[in-house]
């Protein structure tokens, strides 16, 4: 499509304070890098997130992010980000100021801050889908896969055996089952899906944390990731799913309830039907408007983590928009000496 600005798509003026947002966060947050300390990364990315959109003329409405609100720090479903002055573009935003916070507190790779942002759909309706579940079964490929299976090629499901969907994603990649590689969360609850993909053969990625890069990885061309699948965390596949709907690639996720209890509680707001739904990414962030942005922490499949020079510090960032489906790396340096990032703790800037 064009790209050019016209009142529908504020985004692309708005988009790059986005990229700030998650470059302040990885910066606050990188001094807790190994430290042990995963709710004071957390709290350092909040801080400098909050403190970017504090400046920032926008309606922004946290529609994902941390769950509900209690009295800890955060961002949560329903805190408001911008100014919220009078006019102002208004946006749904999807928030994880650090996914992979284990990661980060143990100095290990895989660490990054991302947010997902669309405008409300002109029925009033969210950009994003909130899921009331905790964990989602997720199953994500790459562009190559969705041109194959529009082209003929049988499609993926969730229920398909292993084998199937190893198969099918290696006739679509013209591979051989042995060359797939497959990324998933380490996890007893994997404990099946792990033996079936080695008797099928091909080649397993298994990593700690940290899905949303894991699940983006097979939709960017050097990754060398094929499909992931799994359990994991499903505002995680919400923030997921904006970036697939930039880059091309697709994700079928269910709502995954842990256990009988959970199963119960969400049985009150959910008919069957609706529990078993499988979204694609087109359900779960819905228009043209969305964008994604992340920044490196520590490096993932997605990007380097920060670096830190002595008088600089460089961050490696990705930001896309579904509307254009441009896809921008940021290399930023930023100097010490004169980079201060706005703090919603202390209201006011702060040197690094
Ligand atoms: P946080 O860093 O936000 O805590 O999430 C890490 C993560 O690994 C996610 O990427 C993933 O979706 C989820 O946790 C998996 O949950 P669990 O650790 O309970 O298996």
């Amino acid at each position: 499509m064009h790209e050019s600005l016209t009142a529908s798509d504020p985004e692309r003026t708005i988009e790059f304070e986005f990229v700030r947002a998650t470059e302040n966060a990885a910066l606050n947050a990188v001094h807790w890098l190994g430290r042990g300390e995963k709710e004071k990364a957390d709290d350092a990315a909040c801080d400098a997130i909050n403190g970017v959109f504090d400046l920032v003329d926008i309606c922004g409405e946290v529609v994902i992010g941390e769950g509900i609100k209690d009295n800890a720090p955060g961002l949560f479903i329903g805190d408001r980000l911008g100014t919220w002055r009078p006019g102002s573009p208004a946006f749904d935003v999807a928030v994880d100021p650090i996914d992979g916070t284990t990661n980060l507190a143990n100095g290990s790779p895989n660490a990054i801050s991302v947010m997902a942002a669309g405008q409300q759909l002109p029925d009033g309706g969210r950009a994003m889908q909130n899921l009331p579940a905790f964990y989602s079964m997720k199953l994500a490929y790459g562009p190559e896969v969705v041109k194959a299976v529009n082209s003929g090629l049988e499609p993926i499901t969730l229920d398909d055996p292993m084998e199937t969907i190893l198969h099918r994603i290696a006739e679509a990649l013209g591979k051989r089952v042995q060359e797939v590689v497959v990324v998933m969360l380490n996890r007893p609850r994997h404990a099946s899906f792990i033996s079936e993909v080695r008797r099928a053969g091909a080649a397993l990625r298994l990593i700690t944390d940290g899905d949303i890069t894991a699940a983006v990885a097979p939709s960017l061309h050097d990754s060398g990731i094929d499909l992931y699948y799994g359990i994991g965390g499903s505002p995680e596949g919400v923030l997921t799913a904006a970036a697939l709907k930039a880059l091309g690639g697709e994700m079928l996720l269910r709502m995954a309830p842990r256990d009988q209890e959970e199963l119960q509680e969400l049985s009150k707001e959910l008919s069957e039907a609706e529990l078993r739904r499988v979204f694609r990414a087109s359900d779960l962030v819905r228009g043209e408007s969305a964008m994604f942005c992340a920044t490196g922490v520590s490096d993932s499949y997605l990007l380097p983590g920060v670096k830190l020079t002595g008088n600089k510090a460089i961050t490696y960032s990705i930001l896309m928009r579904g509307r254009s489906r441009t896809v921008r790396y940021i290399h930023a340096e930023h100097d010490l000496g004169h980079k201060t990032i706005h703090l919603r703790s202390v209201h006011a800037d702060r040197k690094l």
